[in-house]
């Protein structure tokens, strides 16, 4: 498979540190709850949330919504919960890429229902050209275009996850 690199570790490091000033700035002295998105968000929320100068928690949320496939089939599936209450609580979803739209839009809805205090989405990549579902992103990392992206986290077919920067993959075929 032929990896073209994007965006490397540095440029990466750079946002994410001001991602995380950010976040810090607009929650000062408020109880935050990070919820990174299962798996490919391990890597951009460890970052991040060592760059938010609060007092957090971290809760993950597993999905599925790919396979290991490239096309969004639109069903997503929690296969592992939060396993705290976010009721009354300030929260960041953190995604790892918004593609389609159709994960985050079903699980901000999902998480609506649990009455966070506030529910914000932070996400290291969007791919505006793939849109089927709008969605605000609140912290946004980079635009990228119709490219399939590994590494930071994101695989192809779960491979490439340790990768430390960003490439585009010329025969994604999982
Ligand atoms: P969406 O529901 O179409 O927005 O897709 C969201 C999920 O699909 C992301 O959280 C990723 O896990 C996966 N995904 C979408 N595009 C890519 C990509 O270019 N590389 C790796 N994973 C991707
Ligand atoms: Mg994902």
């Amino acid at each position: 498979m032929k990896l073209t690199p994007l965006i490397d570790a540095s440029a990466i490091a750079e946002r994410v540190a001001e991602l995380g000033r950010t976040i810090t700035h607009d929650y000062l002295g408020q109880e935050l709850v990070i919820v990174p998105v299962l798996k490919g968000s391990y890597v951009f929320a460890a970052d991040l949330a060592r760059h938010i100068d609060l007092d957090i928690s971290i809760d993950f949320l597993g999905v599925r919504s790919y396979g290991d496939e490239r096309e969004s089939t639109g069903v997503v599936r929690i296969t592992h919960d939060l396993s705290h209450p976010i009721e009354g609580k300030h929260v960041i979803l953190v995604e790892d890429i918004i593609d389609t739209g159709l994960t985050v839009a079903y699980l901000r809805q999902n998480l609506v229902t649990r009455n966070p205090a506030s529910l914000k989405i932070a996400s290291l990549l969007h791919k505006p050209s793939r849109t089927r579902v709008p969605v605000d992103i609140d912290y946004l990392g980079f635009t990228v275009e119709d490219v399939f992206i590994v590494g930071y986290g994101l695989d192809c077919g779960q491979r490439f996850r340790n990768l430390p920067y960003l490439a585009a993959v010329a025969d994604a075929k999982a």
